[in-house]
């Protein structure tokens, strides 16, 4: 099966803080790929190595063979929701529509899908923690990717959402 994700001996610095020292690993086409860790260890840091956010110290990292992940094709859902809270649900979408290319009636079935029927003119800063949380994984499949990156997607969540979230990442 093919590699979606290749990581050669990713090594990473802050500073003279070590962080990542070394690390190796494949995931193909259609594997869930999980990091477990103390916190601390590397796992955010890795995320945002894999997704162009940071870019490595040394090593090599290949996304669908490329060296810069295609933001077309992947989703990420960090633990900083970078949401702009004074715009409702729907125009936080409408902007991520429009710089993916996706058609906004998407908007609405993307909410029902992580349980927000119903919201799409509450503005984000009246949301609660896990409220904002599954706007943000709307945003992270809006445009249909290839490729999810999840970092902690159901932490601030109930045992019913946390449910449905995995069903819809699953999917
Ligand atoms: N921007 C930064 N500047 C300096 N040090 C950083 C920065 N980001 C992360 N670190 C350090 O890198 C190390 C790994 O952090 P990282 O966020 O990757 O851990 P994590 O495994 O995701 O932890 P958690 O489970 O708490 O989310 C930590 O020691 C952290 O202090
Ligand atoms: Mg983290």
């Amino acid at each position: 099966m093919e590699n979606v994700i290749e990581v050669r001996n990713l090594v990473h610095q802050f500073g003279v803080k070590s962080v990542l020292k070394g690390l190796d690993f494949d995931v193909k086409r259609g594997e869930t790929f999980g990091f477990l860790g103390p916190s601390g260890s590397g796992k955010t840091t890795t995320i945002k190595v894999l997704t162009s956010q940071l870019i490595g110290s040394s090593g090599e990292v290949r996304v669908f063979g490329q060296a810069k992940a295609d933001l077309k094709r992947i989703g990420i859902l960090t633990d900083n929701s970078g949401l702009y809270e004074r715009l409702t649900i729907y125009d936080n979408l409408a902007l991520f529509c429009d710089l993916y290319g996706t058609d906004r009636a998407r908007i609405l079935d993307v909410l029902e899908e992580v349980n927000l029927a119903g919201e799409e003119k509450t503005v984000v800063k009246k949301l609660s923690k896990g409220m904002k949380q599954r706007v943000t994984l709307a945003r992270a499949i809006l445009h249909k990717p290839d490729l999810l990156f999840l970092d902690e997607p159901t932490s601030a969540l109930d045992p019913v959402n946390r449910t449905r979230i995995h069903t819809v990442c699953a999917g």
